[in-house]
């Protein structure tokens, strides 16, 4: 009760202190209604964080003239949708909800013509596009767009903030949520406050983390984690010119932000405010476990990145609550969740189910992943995971030792097999993929590769292997088949809906062959789509499998707002779990993850309350006996049959 006061206080004396925007007596009072509710807590945080300093208060004032000003640059539309949006803040899990990951330039060319691929959308049933960064960045190495040089400013290559902005309508009026990247934990170095700071400029440096002492620098490489070894050993730059070390985590272009600095917070809170009103639905929030560092830590997902999340979280519920933030956050499972809840992101990717379906496929075996999702798949019911078979990024196997060991797995060893498998070092292996970041101190290392390149699809169709061409396509089909029913987001990376290979091309490129990452980076072309419609092509195939599916989950409620419980299968290759709505809806999916026939008793059906089922994934209506079969790869949806 006495924070509340204090907080009714200060927003008392900030909002006398401030010439308001001009704004309509219907705004006026929203805003009102929405910082009464909200800036309290908004308050708390922010106290959290700057209250210690002197010039708490005037950092206060700035901050809530920042938002009123985002409020009032709110368009009336979009103001609009905020309001639909509060009455449906669940919208994205929906059964129909479906996800592509684009690249405006590698899918489209630009901004415009990827407005002409609105209809490609619609007829696969994808109705939330992210478009990768597409804001001004440095030629050459930019680390795929995110390193970011102004918020506020298109890459001319891609086209204008006008194009964004109507495409941005474009989407909306045809039901798709658009989300962009909120590359919040560093800018590169050519934008403006870094160029500033490089001057000179102290009260630019404060905006990043600059260090004079190399005993800094020391004391935090000592306990930090290295994020891209094979670029820079440790997580710091040496500035010649300025005769400072700057923190850089991932790319020496890419200079972390200082969040101790309440002007940081603001400035990016504007940045955030402007990139929402350009009409978008989500933010993914970037690298977020990074960005609160203390010494003598790991320097990620620290108590304070939460509290600062939910102090971004709040400051959009007051200016744009129609916009979601999505969890990038690629850590431990237990460190992923605490990231997950209407206060901080509502949406997540799910980095543990993507690694451990993988895990299965190389191993045949279920255990790790059914141990795993028994302990980390349920979620609040306000939030949603994205799941995801591959992305942009490559493939790191983030499980929890812990839950490994009681299945008998030594995690360090079993990193390192599936590193071998997946590169192609282990013999029998069918994936074609690339390492990267191999860390020769640790021995760490993660994968790239596209979906179906990894599922060995490239592999056997150089060999012409008929039997082979013909797993690899179950693959494929078996992860997109759990993907699409788990519950969720399911996110398609563009081109694995088109079975699309590795592209080497970016060994060419100077700035792109030391990241092995832009090989699963392919460009479309028109031809790839030619033969993806093309059903007598393996590539055909899969895509025809991907769009029956799509299609079906569509009308699907129990796939929507339901519940997920993963079962044991008592069977070493099979994976199962039971979708479970309010309303006594249920779908059984099990998954044969080996090339082997498998079987299990129709007994696990009960769980759907009746032996009679049919399986409408297959189109399978015989009725089951003593035992359910699966072929290779087979994986089944099984419903009760409606008499
Ligand atoms: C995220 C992006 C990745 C990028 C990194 C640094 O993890 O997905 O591509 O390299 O952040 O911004
Ligand atoms: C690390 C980071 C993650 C990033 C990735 C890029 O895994 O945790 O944020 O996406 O590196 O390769």
């Amino acid at each position: 009760m006495q924070g509340t006061t204090t907080s009714q206080r200060a927003l008392k004396q900030v909002i006398d202190s401030i010439t308001l925007p001009k704004l309509t007596k219907k705004d006026e009072k929203e805003l009102h209604r929405r910082l009464e509710q909200h800036f309290p807590a908004l308050f708390e945080r922010y106290y959290a964080l700057y209250g210690s300093r002197y010039d708490f208060f005037l950092h206060l004032q700035k901050l809530v003239r920042v938002l009123c000003e985002g409020f009032a640059a709110r368009n009336r539309k979009l103001k609009n949708k905020d309001s639909i949006r509060l009455e449906t803040p669940n919208w994205f899990r929906s059964e129909s909800v479906l996800g592509m990951a684009v690249y405006v330039d590698l899918f489209a060319g630009d901004l415009s013509k990827l407005k002409e691929k609105i209809p490609y959308f619609v007829q696969l049933g994808v109705n939330y596009v992210h478009l990768m960064p597409l804001y001004l960045a440095p030629e050459g190495n930019s680390d795929g767009g995110y390193a970011v040089s102004d918020y506020r400013k298109v890459d001319p290559k891609l086209g204008t903030e006008k194009q964004l902005k109507s495409l941005a309508n474009a989407f909306n009026e045809a039901g798709i949520a658009l989300v962009l990247d909120f590359v919040f934990n560093h800018t590169s170095d050519e934008h403006l406050w870094a160029q500033k700071a490089r001057s000179g400029d102290e009260q630019y440096q404060e905006f990043y983390y600059f260090f004079d002492d190399k005993r800094d620098v020391d004391d935090y490489n000592a306990t930090c984690r290295e994020i891209f070894p094979s670029v820079r050993r440790g997580s710091f730059t040496w500035l010649e010119d300025v005769e400072k070390w700057v923190w850089t985590t991932f790319n020496s272009f890419q200079w972390d932000l200082n969040y101790s600095n309440p002007a940081v917070f603001n400035a990016i809170t504007d940045e955030m405010l402007f990139l929402a009103n350009l009409g978008c639905d989500g933010l993914r929030l970037d690298a977020l476990a990074f960005i609160w560092k203390e010494k003598g830590t790991q320097c990620e997902s620290l108590p304070k990145a939460h509290t600062l999340i939910q102090a971004f979280n709040l400051c959009l519920q007051i200016t744009a609550p129609a916009v979601l933030f999505k969890s990038e956050a690629i850590v431990h499972p237990d460190e992923v969740a605490q990231y997950i809840d209407k206060e901080e992101c509502q949406l997540s990717y799910n980095p543990l189910m993507m690694a451990l379906m993988w895990e299965s496929l190389a191993t045949r075996e279920t255990k790790l992943l059914t141990a795993s999702l028994k302990k980390s798949f349920a979620i609040s019911p306000d939030c949603s995971w994205v799941n995801y078979i591959r992305c942009h990024d490559d493939i790191g196997w983030t499980f929890d030792d812990a839950v490994a060991n009681q299945v008998g797995i030594k995690g360090h060893d079993h990193r390192q097999f599936l590193n071998q498998f997946y590169t192609g070092q282990f013999a029998g292996s069918f994936a074609n993929g690339v390492p990267f970041q191999a860390n020769p101190e640790t021995g760490d290392c993660r994968v790239c590769g596209s979906l179906a390149s990894l599922c060995g699809l490239e592999a056997a169709m150089q060999s012409g292997h008929q039997q082979d061409i013909e797993l690899a396509v179950k693959r494929v089909r078996l992860l997109n088949s759990v993907n699409l029913s788990i519950g969720g987001v399911p996110l398609i990376y563009q081109g694995d809906e088109l079975g699309l290979f590795n592209d080497y091309q970016y060994l060419n490129d100077p700035h792109k062959m030391d990241d092995t990452r832009w090989v699963n980076r392919p460009a479309i072309s028109e031809k790839d789509v030619a033969i993806a419609h093309d059903q007598s092509d393996p590539r055909g195939r899969i895509h025809q499998q991907l769009t029956d599916m799509i299609r079906l989950r569509q009308f699907l409620p129990v796939l929507g707002v339901a519940e997920t419980e993963i079962l044991e299968t008592y069977r070493p290759h099979l994976f199962a779990y039971v979708r479970k709505s309010a309303n006594g809806d249920r779908l059984l999916v099990i998954a044969n993850f080996s090339e082997h026939r498998q079987t299990i008793p129709t007994s696990i059906c009960d769980v759907l309350g009746s032996r009679e089922v049919e399986d409408i994934l297959n189109g399978e209506r015989k009725p089951y006996h003593q035992n359910i079969m699966f072929d290779a790869y087979d994986i089944k949806w099984l419903k009760v049959i409606e008499h």
